[in-house]
């Protein structure tokens, strides 16, 4: 994976974290946990660019986010959906759901994160605070809790951003030019597509 700078992150945050989902995960070598997520948010406040995900008090996951500094969030094509549902259905005190996934971790800033992932925020705690249901000026926000099990908010300054696509698209736009240079007659988005092919392929044969 390329590490890139948060400003150059070029998913749009709101559709994948809503649509696509992410896993939150935290821990160390020696135990860790993950969780499927489509609440929270990224973006700038106290000089830092930073990312929020919301955690239920009940969750195997919180306790991790507790003790530990650093946590992820990662974000996965489609076909790891199936992944995600599970990460998201079954609690971590009953099934290894890491091992259960086939995702594989990798460690960077002492944070858990897969390498299967597209997109990978590495976060240093750096707040917390309880949702307080006293400060809902929309009432039906409520209804979000009908066993009153109100999210603790993780606030995470962003330390680090690995992306794949990035990666791969970025080695075939010099690849691009080499063979604009060769075949002019081939069009950039057939040879982006090809690229992509290749993407796919790669990540394929990296799980196989
Ligand atoms: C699509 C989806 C989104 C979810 N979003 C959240 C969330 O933002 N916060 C949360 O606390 N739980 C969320 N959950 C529920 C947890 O992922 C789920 O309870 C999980 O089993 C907790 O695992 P754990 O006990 O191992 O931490 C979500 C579940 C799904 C399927």
């Amino acid at each position: 994976m390329k590490e890139i700078k948060p400003v150059e992150i070029k998913e749009n945050l709101i559709d994948l974290i809503k649509n696509q989902w992410m896993l939150v995960t935290a821990g160390n070598t020696e135990a860790c946990n993950t969780m499927t997520a489509s609440w929270g948010f990224a973006g700038y406040i106290w000089n830092r660019p930073v990312a929020v995900t919301v955690v239920r008090p009940q969750r195997y996951t919180y306790q991790f986010m507790e003790k530990e500094d650093t946590f992820s969030l990662c974000f996965f094509d489609e076909e790891y959906r199936d992944a995600l549902k599970l990460c998201g259905s079954k609690s971590g005190r009953d099934i290894d759901k890491i091992q259960a996934s086939g995702l594989s971790v990798n460690y960077t800033e002492a944070a858990p994160y897969f390498e299967e992932a597209k997109l990978v925020l590495i976060c240093r705690k750096i707040a917390v605070s309880d949702i307080d249901p006293s400060q809902f000026i929309d009432a039906d926000i409520d209804k979000n809790y009908p066993n009153k099990d109100y999210h603790r908010s993780y606030t995470g300054e962003i330390l680090k951003v690995l992306n794949l696509i990035n990666l791969i698209k970025g080695s075939f736009k010099s690849l691009n030019q080499s063979v604009k240079l060769k075949l002019p007659f081939y069009s950039s988005a057939s040879i982006e597509k090809a690229a992509l092919v290749t993407a796919d392929d790669y990540r394929y044969k990296k799980r196989s």
